[in-house]
């Protein structure tokens, strides 16, 4: 694997060979021997120019386990606040010997331009409201680790899909394993066309007994999204709504979480929330995509 910016057109044979691998340093992480190898001599540079509190640090601390040294930017104190470009900027972080990006912007399809400037390899750590790839690899990975295997499973994403990038992922990687996805949330949260053919509603209420998956997400204002009052009664899954589903169905949220919002306190922290395993196998999925990437450097 060259980088990884995107899961479209991703086989499954690809996607499982990650996955696969990711479950071997979950059972090391767990195990307490996550120490390897297999990046020792080369260093991870982050370039997160957005917010981000468990996609860099997981995938600072999976750079560490594999033995490789970070180089952790931060646009704040840096010299992007002298005017220099990002372009400038990737290929300095480069020249000092980052070996591999991990990049995340505001803007979509900048990953694949980092990749363009520098000749590096890139993961895409979230562009804009583009894609997500690892977060979505993670959600395979908690999901395989709680139904065994995820063919026919029926999942449903609920919430501002239009701005959700981890949506933009989950939609290439979810129907390439059979799992049977649906759409849910306002009319404006939804895409006019996925141009994927995906079920789409609007009525929570009516599919949520069907759903082995409830996927929710966080209504992203910082892109232009509004939150009514009417959301969280519409949408919202508090303990009635979660009473409702299947009794062996999983709620999953890729964080930060707006409790009150999309989801009650109560179902965050009660049972069949797998939130905090997703954030778990973070950790373990970003070893295996680094480790995938240092094959390609050799
Ligand atoms: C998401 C993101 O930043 O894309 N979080 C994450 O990385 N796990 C989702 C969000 O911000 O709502």
């Amino acid at each position: 694997m060259k980088s990884l910016t995107t899961l479209r057109g991703m086989s499954r044979a690809a996607i499982t060979e990650l996955v696969e691998a990711a479950h071997g340093y979950a059972r090391r992480v767990e195990e307490y021997r996550p120490g390897g190898s297999e990046l020792e001599g080369r260093a991870v540079g982050l370039l997160f120019f957005e917010p981000s509190t468990r996609t860099r640090l997981s995938f600072e601390l999976a750079a560490r386990r594999l033995g490789a040294d970070v180089l952790a930017f931060a646009p704040e104190g840096s010299s992007t606040e002298k005017g220099e470009s990002l372009k400038d900027t990737a290929t300095t972080i480069a020249s000092i010997g980052a070996d591999i990006l991990v990049v995340r912007h505001p803007e979509p399809g900048i990953p694949d331009a980092v990749q363009d400037w520098t000749g590096a390899p890139v993961v895409n750590a979230g562009d804009g409201t583009h894609e997500h790839p690892t977060q979505a690899l993670i959600d395979i990975v908690t999901l395989s680790r709680r139904f065994g295997r995820l063919d026919g499973l029926r999942m449903g994403i609920v919430g501002d899909i239009l701005h959700s990038r981890v949506a933009g992922s989950l939609v290439h990687a979810m129907p390439a394993l059979d799992v049977d996805l649906m759409l849910i949330g306002p009319e404006d949260f939804l895409p006019e066309d996925s141009g994927l053919g995906l079920e789409q509603s609007s009525d929570l209420d009516s599919r949520l007994s069907t759903l082995d998956v409830v996927y929710l997400l966080r209504v992203q204002t910082e892109r232009g999204a509004t939150v009514d009052s009417q959301y969280a009664r519409r949408f919202g899954l508090d303990g009635a709504r979660a009473a409702r589903m299947k009794p062996d169905a999983v709620i999953m949220h890729p964080g930060p979480i707006n409790r009150g919002v999309e989801i009650s306190g109560e179902v965050a922290d009660g049972p069949r929330s797998l939130i905090l395993d997703q954030v778990g196998n973070g950790v373990a999925t970003r070893m295996a995509v680094l480790a995938a990437l240092q094959e390609g450097l050799r």
